[in-house]
């Protein structure tokens, strides 16, 4: 068996963060999303892993290399444009060949690991393993209808009007009949091919395909919002260790990691939160649900159920609330004259600003 991991694709829902960034690296917990993935693969016995990448190859290698840092072999795949994940098991087919393999979608995080739908699937040998779970939001997802013994009638892209409220996950194994399938589908209304269209086929030619439904917590990260709920849901899991410096004053919960080379000064965390390595805060309160990454400088800031990424300053901001910043991101009050906001702010940012209201 071996792993396929989907990281190319434009990550429009999360810019400006992807202009300069693939969504895949996006941390959560202060860990990139695709580590979670190549992990969970790792975890489930498979050690040769394909990288699906696009534009944003070269990030995406520097962060993974060979893949040795995770006890995998990996083969990067360039796809040329996000021309769908069908497209994507095509152009992985040299590499794949014959084998059976595990599709994982790079910006998918989900409880508990696949170790034990690799196992159903190598016991059962179906032509094609989904996993599904019960979205409030249906038309998002790729979309499973089942009939009463839960056998798949049905799966539909991002349907207007869906036929049930379970979504396709973004986790998948499949034999290579996968292949000649998505060689026989047409692109969709938005011009991908779609692996929905091609499993589909597999159920309407006959062959087995088979469904089962994720007990725990499934979180697409896709945009701003579901970025934030995912650091809530994997911070609550994070064991609370402080190996950086409280100092004067300085206080935390059990749940908030504080990574070497951090350092506290009269400032308090209240977890689950972590704070990553170099980072300074000073008279700063961090309430839960928090990620602060490594070598930023907060001074006299309140920060909650947010995430920020690299090198961010920030400086007496009273408060900031379900944030996401990118990396080197500044802001700061100043006593300037005229009192006015003044912003550098890339394409598709979003400012909401509550004081100074005329
Ligand atoms: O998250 C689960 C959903 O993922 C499923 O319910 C849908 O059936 C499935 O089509 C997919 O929908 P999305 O529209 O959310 O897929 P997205 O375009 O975000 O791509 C998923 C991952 O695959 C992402 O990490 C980018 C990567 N990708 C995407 C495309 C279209 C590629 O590497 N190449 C591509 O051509």
């Amino acid at each position: 068996m071996k792993g396929l991991v989907l990281a190319g694709g434009s990550g429009s829902r999360l810019r400006p963060i992807t202009h300069t960034s693939a969504k895949q690296l996006v941390p959560v917990a202060n860990k990139p999303i695709l580590f979670y993935g190549l992990e969970q693969i790792r975890d489930a016995g498979v050690t040769e892993v394909g990288i699906i990448v696009g534009d944003t190859g070269p990030e995406i290698r520097d962060a993974v290399g060979d893949g040795s840092a995770f006890g995998l072999e990996v083969t990067y795949i360039p796809q040329d444009a996000p021309l769908g994940l069908a497209h994507a098991v095509l152009t992985a087919e040299p590499f794949l060949g014959d084998d059976d393999f595990v599709m994982f979608l790079g910006d998918n995080l989900i409880e508990g690991g696949i170790r034990h739908v690799v196992e159903a699937f190598e016991r059962d040998a179906p032509a094609a393993q989904l996993l599904l779970k019960q979205v409030p939001d249906p038309h998002r997802f790729g979309i499973a209808e089942l009939d009463d013994d839960g056998a798949i009638v049905r799966l539909v892209e991002k349907p207007e009007d869906p036929p049930s409220d379970l979504a396709l996950v973004g986790v998948y194994l499949f034999t290579s009949a996968i292949l000649d399938a998505a060689r026989r589908i047409e692109p969709s209304w938005r011009g991908e091919l779609e692996i929905t269209d091609a499993i589909q086929l597999l159920v309407t030619e006959g062959r087995p395909v088979r469904a089962s439904l994720v007990e725990g917590w499934w979180l697409d990260t896709g945009k701003k919002d579901e970025l934030l709920e995912a650091n809530r849901v994997v911070l609550s899991t994070v064991e609370g260790r402080v190996d950086g410096t409280l100092a004067e004053g300085s206080t935390v919960t059990p749940d908030v990691v504080v990574e070497a080379g951090a350092r506290l000064v009269r400032s308090h965390v209240r977890g689950p939160a972590v704070i990553g390595p170099g980072t300074v805060l000073e008279d700063v309160f961090v309430g839960p649900f928090t990620s602060i990454a490594g070598d930023c400088r907060l001074e006299r800031c309140e920060v909650e159920y947010s995430v920020v990424m690299e090198r961010c300053h920030l400086r007496d901001v009273p408060r900031l609330e379900g944030s996401l910043l990118g990396r080197d991101v500044r802001i700061a009050r100043t006593e300037r004259r005229p009192a006015a906001h003044r912003f550098l702010l890339g394409d598709h940012a979003e400012v909401e600003i509550t004081e100074g209201r005329v």
